[in-house]
Protein backbone atom coordinates (compact mmCIF):
# COMPACT_ATOMS: atom_id res chain seq x y z
CA UNK A 1 0.00 0.00 0.00
CA UNK A 2 0.93 3.22 -0.73
CA UNK A 3 2.89 4.77 2.78
CA UNK A 4 1.95 8.34 4.10
CA UNK A 5 -0.95 9.74 6.07
CA UNK A 6 -2.72 11.72 3.85
CA UNK A 7 -6.80 12.16 3.57
CA UNK A 8 -8.76 11.10 0.71
CA UNK A 9 -8.97 14.75 -1.25
CA UNK A 10 -5.23 15.49 -0.53
CA UNK A 11 -3.57 17.81 -2.98
CA UNK A 12 -1.07 16.00 -5.45
CA UNK A 13 1.60 18.05 -6.60
CA UNK A 14 3.44 15.83 -9.26
CA UNK A 15 6.43 16.78 -11.29
CA UNK A 16 7.28 15.00 -13.98
CA UNK A 17 10.97 14.37 -15.61
CA UNK A 18 12.27 12.63 -19.06
CA UNK A 19 12.11 9.44 -17.50
CA UNK A 20 8.30 9.60 -17.81
CA UNK A 21 8.43 9.78 -21.58
CA UNK A 22 11.75 7.59 -21.77
CA UNK A 23 9.75 4.19 -22.54
CA UNK A 24 7.97 6.25 -25.00
CA UNK A 25 11.21 5.76 -27.16
CA UNK A 26 11.91 10.06 -26.75
CA UNK A 27 15.38 10.00 -24.79
CA UNK A 28 16.02 11.32 -21.17
CA UNK A 29 19.52 14.17 -21.01
CA UNK A 30 21.41 12.22 -18.67
CA UNK A 31 21.69 8.84 -18.60
CA UNK A 32 23.84 6.38 -20.75
CA UNK A 33 23.05 7.79 -24.14
CA UNK A 34 21.35 11.09 -23.10
CA UNK A 35 20.54 13.87 -24.61
CA UNK A 36 23.92 16.09 -23.17
CA UNK A 37 26.13 13.02 -24.20
CA UNK A 38 25.59 14.06 -27.47
CA UNK A 39 24.93 17.19 -28.20
CA UNK A 40 26.92 20.32 -26.01
CA UNK A 41 23.83 22.02 -24.32
CA UNK A 42 25.79 25.32 -24.10
CA UNK A 43 25.42 25.25 -27.86
CA UNK A 44 21.57 23.80 -28.15
CA UNK A 45 20.41 25.35 -24.90
CA UNK A 46 21.59 28.78 -24.36
CA UNK A 47 20.42 32.10 -25.23
CA UNK A 48 23.93 32.53 -26.45
CA UNK A 49 24.12 29.06 -28.11
CA UNK A 50 20.97 30.35 -29.66
CA UNK A 51 22.58 34.10 -31.04
CA UNK A 52 25.45 32.30 -31.87
CA UNK A 53 24.00 29.36 -34.15
CA UNK A 54 19.90 29.98 -34.30
CA UNK A 55 20.13 27.68 -37.91
CA UNK A 56 21.69 24.75 -35.37
CA UNK A 57 19.68 25.12 -32.65
CA UNK A 58 16.35 25.64 -34.77
CA UNK A 59 17.77 22.03 -36.43
CA UNK A 60 17.69 20.55 -33.43
CA UNK A 61 14.45 21.25 -31.85
CA UNK A 62 13.34 20.50 -35.48
CA UNK A 63 14.90 17.06 -34.91
CA UNK A 64 12.96 16.97 -31.25
CA UNK A 65 9.60 18.25 -31.93
CA UNK A 66 9.57 15.31 -35.01
CA UNK A 67 10.57 12.82 -32.26
CA UNK A 68 7.98 13.61 -30.13
CA UNK A 69 5.19 13.73 -32.37
CA UNK A 70 5.71 10.40 -33.93
CA UNK A 71 5.97 9.16 -30.14
CA UNK A 72 2.91 7.67 -28.17
CA UNK A 73 1.87 8.67 -24.58
CA UNK A 74 2.99 5.57 -22.36
CA UNK A 75 1.16 3.80 -19.48
CA UNK A 76 2.76 6.31 -16.92
CA UNK A 77 0.90 9.22 -19.22
CA UNK A 78 -2.51 7.22 -19.07
CA UNK A 79 -2.17 6.23 -15.66
CA UNK A 80 -1.35 9.73 -14.41
CA UNK A 81 -3.92 11.05 -16.29
CA UNK A 82 -6.39 8.70 -15.25
CA UNK A 83 -5.25 10.22 -11.27
CA UNK A 84 -6.37 13.52 -12.62
CA UNK A 85 -9.97 12.36 -13.66
CA UNK A 86 -10.65 10.02 -10.77
CA UNK A 87 -8.80 11.48 -7.73
CA UNK A 88 -11.32 13.63 -5.66
CA UNK A 89 -9.02 16.19 -4.44
CA UNK A 90 -6.81 18.45 -6.66
CA UNK A 91 -4.23 17.22 -8.61
CA UNK A 92 -1.42 19.48 -10.12
CA UNK A 93 0.63 18.10 -12.84
CA UNK A 94 3.85 19.78 -13.34
CA UNK A 95 6.31 18.73 -15.85
CA UNK A 96 9.98 20.02 -17.19
CA UNK A 97 9.42 17.77 -19.93
CA UNK A 98 8.99 19.84 -23.75
CA UNK A 99 7.08 16.85 -25.68
CA UNK A 100 3.29 16.64 -25.13
CA UNK A 101 2.72 13.54 -24.22
CA UNK A 102 0.60 14.36 -20.74
CA UNK A 103 -2.02 15.70 -23.47
CA UNK A 104 -2.26 13.42 -25.50
CA UNK A 105 -3.11 10.99 -22.64
CA UNK A 106 -5.29 13.32 -21.57
CA UNK A 107 -4.12 15.23 -18.93
CA UNK A 108 -5.74 18.50 -20.09
CA UNK A 109 -3.62 21.14 -17.09
CA UNK A 110 0.06 20.42 -17.56
CA UNK A 111 2.40 23.29 -16.26
CA UNK A 112 5.57 23.13 -19.06
CA UNK A 113 8.04 24.55 -16.70
CA UNK A 114 10.35 24.24 -19.17
CA UNK A 115 8.20 25.29 -22.33
CA UNK A 116 7.05 23.18 -25.04
CA UNK A 117 8.31 22.05 -28.58
CA UNK A 118 5.01 22.66 -29.46
CA UNK A 119 5.24 26.74 -29.05
CA UNK A 120 7.24 29.15 -31.01
CA UNK A 121 7.83 33.00 -29.99
CA UNK A 122 8.67 35.72 -31.05
CA UNK A 123 11.92 37.24 -29.21
CA UNK A 124 10.84 40.70 -30.00
CA UNK A 125 7.34 41.12 -28.93
CA UNK A 126 6.77 38.05 -26.94
CA UNK A 127 4.26 36.60 -29.41
CA UNK A 128 3.26 33.11 -29.07
CA UNK A 129 1.80 30.55 -31.52
CA UNK A 130 1.64 27.04 -32.62
CA UNK A 131 5.18 26.21 -33.77
CA UNK A 132 5.31 24.79 -37.41
CA UNK A 133 6.79 21.29 -37.83
CA UNK A 134 9.99 22.95 -38.79
CA UNK A 135 11.22 26.38 -37.67
CA UNK A 136 13.91 28.28 -39.38
CA UNK A 137 16.07 31.47 -38.50
CA UNK A 138 14.04 33.03 -41.18
CA UNK A 139 10.58 32.32 -40.05
CA UNK A 140 8.67 36.26 -39.04
CA UNK A 141 6.66 36.88 -36.23
CA UNK A 142 2.76 36.62 -37.18
CA UNK A 143 2.36 39.29 -35.08
CA UNK A 144 5.51 41.56 -35.50
CA UNK A 145 6.73 40.53 -38.54
CA UNK A 146 10.34 40.71 -36.87
CA UNK A 147 12.92 37.68 -37.90
CA UNK A 148 12.96 36.90 -33.95
CA UNK A 149 11.50 33.49 -33.58
CA UNK A 150 12.65 30.56 -31.42
CA UNK A 151 10.96 27.48 -29.73
CA UNK A 152 9.09 28.32 -26.87
CA UNK A 153 11.83 26.42 -24.64
CA UNK A 154 13.12 27.49 -21.56
CA UNK A 155 17.21 27.71 -21.78
CA UNK A 156 19.47 27.18 -19.29
CA UNK A 157 19.98 30.60 -17.75
CA UNK A 158 16.11 31.80 -17.95
CA UNK A 159 13.48 31.99 -15.81
CA UNK A 160 11.62 28.57 -15.83
CA UNK A 161 7.69 29.54 -16.35
CA UNK A 162 4.84 29.97 -13.90
CA UNK A 163 7.14 29.17 -10.76
CA UNK A 164 4.74 31.86 -8.97
CA UNK A 165 2.03 29.42 -9.50
CA UNK A 166 4.05 26.41 -8.63
CA UNK A 167 5.24 28.08 -5.31
CA UNK A 168 2.15 28.53 -4.17
CA UNK A 169 1.18 24.95 -4.79
CA UNK A 170 4.42 23.44 -3.24
CA UNK A 171 3.45 25.34 -0.01
CA UNK A 172 -0.46 23.69 -0.12
CA UNK A 173 1.01 20.02 -1.23
CA UNK A 174 -0.03 17.02 0.50
CA UNK A 175 1.63 14.65 -1.67
CA UNK A 176 4.20 15.89 -3.56
CA UNK A 177 5.65 13.38 -6.18
CA UNK A 178 8.26 13.00 -7.98
CA UNK A 179 8.74 11.26 -11.44
CA UNK A 180 11.59 10.49 -13.61
CA UNK A 181 13.70 13.42 -12.84
CA UNK A 182 17.09 12.80 -11.69
CA UNK A 183 17.00 16.13 -9.98
CA UNK A 184 19.87 17.97 -11.25
CA UNK A 185 18.21 21.17 -12.23
CA UNK A 186 17.28 23.94 -9.68
CA UNK A 187 14.57 25.14 -9.51
CA UNK A 188 12.41 21.98 -9.80
CA UNK A 189 15.07 19.84 -7.97
CA UNK A 190 14.06 21.97 -5.33
CA UNK A 191 10.56 21.37 -5.20
CA UNK A 192 10.70 18.17 -2.96
CA UNK A 193 11.98 20.20 0.08
CA UNK A 194 9.78 23.14 -0.42
CA UNK A 195 6.86 20.65 -0.47
CA UNK A 196 8.55 18.33 2.54
CA UNK A 197 9.07 22.20 4.66
CA UNK A 198 5.71 22.43 4.57
CA UNK A 199 4.32 18.98 5.76
CA UNK A 200 3.83 16.82 2.56
CA UNK A 201 4.02 13.33 1.87
CA UNK A 202 6.22 13.16 -0.69
CA UNK A 203 6.92 10.21 -3.38
CA UNK A 204 9.93 9.66 -5.70
CA UNK A 205 9.49 6.85 -8.52
CA UNK A 206 12.53 6.49 -10.56
CA UNK A 207 14.69 3.50 -11.76
CA UNK A 208 17.56 4.55 -9.55
CA UNK A 209 18.95 6.39 -7.23
CA UNK A 210 19.04 9.95 -7.50
CA UNK A 211 21.12 13.18 -5.35
CA UNK A 212 17.54 14.22 -4.44
CA UNK A 213 16.83 10.67 -3.45
CA UNK A 214 17.24 11.45 0.44
CA UNK A 215 14.24 14.31 0.52
CA UNK A 216 11.26 11.10 -0.30
CA UNK A 217 9.75 9.81 2.61
CA UNK A 218 8.21 7.14 -0.09
CA UNK A 219 10.70 5.92 -2.44
CA UNK A 220 9.00 3.90 -5.44
CA UNK A 221 11.88 2.04 -7.77
CA UNK A 222 11.06 0.66 -11.51
CA UNK A 223 10.17 1.96 -14.93
CA UNK A 224 7.64 4.52 -15.10
CA UNK A 225 5.05 2.22 -17.55
CA UNK A 226 4.99 -0.19 -14.41
CA UNK A 227 5.66 1.93 -11.34
CA UNK A 228 3.27 4.66 -12.14
CA UNK A 229 0.32 2.61 -13.18
CA UNK A 230 1.29 0.70 -9.39
CA UNK A 231 1.13 3.81 -7.67
CA UNK A 232 -1.87 5.46 -9.52
CA UNK A 233 -3.89 1.99 -8.65
CA UNK A 234 -3.03 2.23 -4.78
CA UNK A 235 -3.95 5.66 -4.16
CA UNK A 236 -7.43 5.27 -6.20
CA UNK A 237 -8.30 2.21 -4.08
CA UNK A 238 -7.87 4.26 -1.04
CA UNK A 239 -10.99 6.13 -2.10
N1 LIG B 1 11.26 5.01 -15.75
C1 LIG B 1 11.49 5.82 -14.68
N2 LIG B 1 12.55 6.65 -14.58
C2 LIG B 1 13.42 6.64 -15.61
C3 LIG B 1 13.27 5.82 -16.75
C4 LIG B 1 12.13 4.99 -16.79
N3 LIG B 1 11.90 4.17 -17.83
N4 LIG B 1 14.32 6.04 -17.58
C5 LIG B 1 15.09 6.97 -16.99
N5 LIG B 1 14.57 7.31 -15.80
C6 LIG B 1 15.07 8.32 -14.84
C7 LIG B 1 16.56 8.32 -14.67
O1 LIG B 1 16.95 7.41 -13.64
C8 LIG B 1 16.80 9.77 -14.27
O2 LIG B 1 16.61 9.93 -12.87
O3 LIG B 1 14.73 9.57 -15.40
C9 LIG B 1 15.69 10.54 -15.00
C10 LIG B 1 16.19 11.27 -16.23
O4 LIG B 1 17.03 12.30 -15.78
P1 LIG B 1 17.46 13.44 -16.80
O5 LIG B 1 17.91 12.81 -18.07
O6 LIG B 1 18.39 14.35 -16.08
O7 LIG B 1 16.10 14.21 -17.14
P2 LIG B 1 15.38 15.31 -16.27
O8 LIG B 1 15.53 15.04 -14.80
O9 LIG B 1 14.01 15.45 -16.79
O10 LIG B 1 16.21 16.64 -16.65
C11 LIG B 1 15.73 17.87 -16.12
O11 LIG B 1 17.34 19.06 -17.46
O12 LIG B 1 18.40 19.30 -19.47
C12 LIG B 1 17.40 19.80 -18.69
O13 LIG B 1 15.51 20.93 -19.48
C13 LIG B 1 16.09 19.66 -19.38
O14 LIG B 1 13.95 19.24 -18.40
C14 LIG B 1 15.29 18.78 -18.45
C15 LIG B 1 15.98 18.95 -17.12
Amino acid sequence: MTRGHFPRDAKLVILTGAGVSAESGLGTFRDKGGVWTKYDLAEVATPEGFARDPALVHGFYNARRANAADAAPNAAHHALAKLQAQWPGEVVLITQNVDDLHERAGSDEVIHIHGTLTGALCAACEHRWPAPAQMAPTDTCPACGAETTRPDIVWFGEIPYRMEEIAGHLDTAEVFAAIGTSGQVYPAAGFVEEAAQMGAHTVEINLSEEPTSPFFQERRFGPATAAVPEWVAELLARL
